[in-house]
């Protein structure tokens, strides 16, 4: 654990902020060293400030530590950033013009033509887009993001497929679990016993999205999927965990079994890197005619696999079936340090 490289997380007092804090507790190559939020938080101790969510205690030398501002002075070389889409906008370009590497959640920055979207078992030859950037060329700095909660489980349900069999149309319905909403989020008045037919510009980001993450890199841009795709997303009463619902026509007939040996077989970069944070089956398929679902199957792989169930004809498209992922691991924090693990691997730290 010695020689460990020092992280920041901007954002840190947030729902994905403290997944941060908690993933990279005893993490073997990367040591939280600088917490930043808004300036309600600044100056006070990580501990206070934080409304600490998560069911394992904060590690208390991260507790003890003092919430900084968040501008780049004084900021550690990797950062991971868990804000707001807006102060994102605002702050990421910021941190990267200062130097740093910076690991984004957000949406901010996502779709800009030099920034890589990476899921490293699904495109982590994207990541060289960073060469590209500005920023780059300046000050050594660079923005590298993941994706959107609910596109990261669909992706990784796809990729195996497209792999092995090519994809024409794509149509997948959320149940999306409130944690995805970060705190407070949603109104208990408004989610108990209800559904939410509407999250913000969630549809529009899981369609671009999943085409620029199983699109082709070429030069400095990416060529997105050319597959077609609806998405249709709902908030519903579950704390965490997204659930979807998806059809696929594919380009070449495939057999149940086939298809389910693509998902079980699936493996990539993060794997064959050994990666810390690599779940050893990045897709498992379930064959219980009644999951996955989310209070059992969300922390599988720690939290980091994507669990796929229910395969079946599709009377509209070739066929059906349902991917379960856990929203604030495999959908944001875990995403990220993934990605970062991968920069380590690939000698950008
Ligand atoms: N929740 C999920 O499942 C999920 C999944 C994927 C991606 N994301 C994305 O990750 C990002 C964070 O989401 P979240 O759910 O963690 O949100 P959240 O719980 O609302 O946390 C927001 C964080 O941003 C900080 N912040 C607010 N205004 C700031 C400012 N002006 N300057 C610096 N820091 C500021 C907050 O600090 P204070 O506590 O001091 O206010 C807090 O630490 C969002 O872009 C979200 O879309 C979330």
């Amino acid at each position: 654990m010695q020689n460990r490289i020092p992280v920041g997380i901007l954002g840190a007092t947030g729902i994905v902020g403290q997944r941060f804090v908690q993933m990279l507790e005893n993490h073997p190559w990367f040591e939280v060293a600088w917490l930043a939020a808004s300036d309600r938080s600044e100056g006070r101790p990580y501990g206070e400030a934080a409304r600490w969510r998560l069911k394992t205690a904060i590690p208390p030398q991260v507790a003890a530590m003092m919430v900084s501002p968040a501008s780049p002075e004084g900021a550690p070389r990797l950062i991971f950033a868990a804000l707001d889409a807006a102060i994102a906008a605002e702050l990421e370009p910021r941190f990267a013009e200062a130097g740093c590497g910076v690991v984004s959640n957000s949406s901010a920055l996502r779709m800009q033509k030099d920034v890589p979207l990476v899921v490293p078992e699904v495109n982590a030859d994207h990541i060289k887009l960073l060469e590209c950037q500005a920023w780059r060329k300046k000050s050594g700095g660079y923005v590298v993001t993941n994706p959107n909660c609910s596109a990261i489980g669909l992706v990784m349900a796809l990729a195996p497929l497209e792999r092995e069999f090519g994809l024409e149309t794509v149509m997948a319905v959320t149940m999306q679990a409130v944690s995805g909403a970060g705190y407070p989020g949603v109104a208990s008045l408004d989610i108990l016993g209800n559904v939410i037919p509407y999250i913000p510009k969630e549809e529009e980001k899981m369609e671009e999205e999943t085409r620029k993450l199983l699109g082709r890199l070429n030069g400095a841009g990416i060529v997105p999927g050319t597959f077609g795709m609806s998405a249709q997303c709902n908030r519903v009463a579950v704390e965490d965990g997204h659930t979807e619902s998806v059809s696929v026509k594919l380009t070449k007939a495939a057999e149940p079994e086939e298809i389910i040996a693509a998902w079980n077989e699936f493996r990539s970069v993060p794997q064959e890197l050994r990666l810390p944070s690599a779940p050893e089956n990045p897709v498992q398929y379930v064959t219980a005619s009644d999951r996955p679902q989310p209070r059992f199957d969300a922390d599988r792989g720690h939290g980091m696999t994507a669990t796929v169930g229910r395969l079946r004809p599709c009377g509209v498209l070739d066929w059906k079936f349902t991917v379960l992922s856990h929203n604030t691991i495999r959908g944001a924090a875990g995403a990220a340090l993934l990605n970062a693990e991968l920069l380590k691997a690939q000698g950008y730290l």
